[in-house]
């Protein structure tokens, strides 16, 4: 079976970090179940400068001339008879990318409203790994306390924050270190990973 994965794009900065992440996803055997949320939607058009009228234009330019393995089923988020709203549709796992905060806060309540946020929670009490890919800052205390909660049920929270020890020389390379580590997390093996692999400096 082809690995499951749901992926929800909320309205936060940082579409980038979906756009790298869905790319990758595409040239791997997955099933891949993506929801939009409304304002993740807009900020998708409004941070890769696109203008696309529907989901297939999008989906089209990700695959671009990549040899997609993976299946893509997309799901309208006020969907809650879509299969991922239950538990009783197998899953491996589900990333938010980026997760706003006003998402990790229906995470941490359990207040399912539509259909990324019905998702995750069952990811949660399925047991099955939820990476929470946020980007706020600074954060408030309920930021944190939200954070804490979702944790503590069971979910990562991986801020899109990359990291500079193996001296990225772009955009890219920052985006795909976070991508890195973000598939990492979500049990994905893409072997086209810079890793570090220490030095003498320490
Ligand atoms: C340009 C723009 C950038 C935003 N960036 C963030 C962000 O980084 N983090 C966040 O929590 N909210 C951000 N927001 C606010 C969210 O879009 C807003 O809270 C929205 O209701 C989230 O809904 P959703 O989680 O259903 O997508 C941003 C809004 C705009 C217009």
């Amino acid at each position: 079976m082809k690995k499951r994965i749901i992926v929800g794009i909320t309205g936060a900065s940082g579409i980038i970090y979906a756009q790298r992440v869905i790319e990758i996803l595409l040239t791997l055997p997955t099933e891949i179940h993506l929801i939009i949320s409304d304002m993740g939607w807009k900020i998708l058009k409004h941070e890769i400068k696109v203008q696309y009228d529907d989901f297939t234009e999008l989906i089209k330019d990700l695959k671009n001339d990549r040899k997609v393995q993976a299946d893509v089923i997309i799901h309208d988020n006020t969907n809650l008879f879509a299969p991922v709203a239950s538990g009783s549709f197998p899953t491996h796992c589900m990333v938010v990318i980026p997760c706003s905060m006003k998402t990790l806060s229906a995470v941490a309540t359990g207040y399912t409203n539509n259909l990324i946020q019905r998702a995750a929670d069952v990811t949660l009490k399925e047991k099955r790994p939820l990476i929470l890919v946020t980007r706020e800052t600074p954060l408030s205390l309920i930021h944190l306390k939200n954070m804490v909660t979702a944790a503590e049920a069971g979910a990562t929270i991986m801020p899109a924050s990359p990291g500079f020890y193996n001296h990225p020389q772009s955009i890219d390379d920052l985006v795909d270190f976070a991508a890195a580590r973000i598939l990492d997390h979500l049990n994905i093996e893409y072997p086209h990973i810079m890793r570090w692999k220490g030095n003498n400096a320490g």
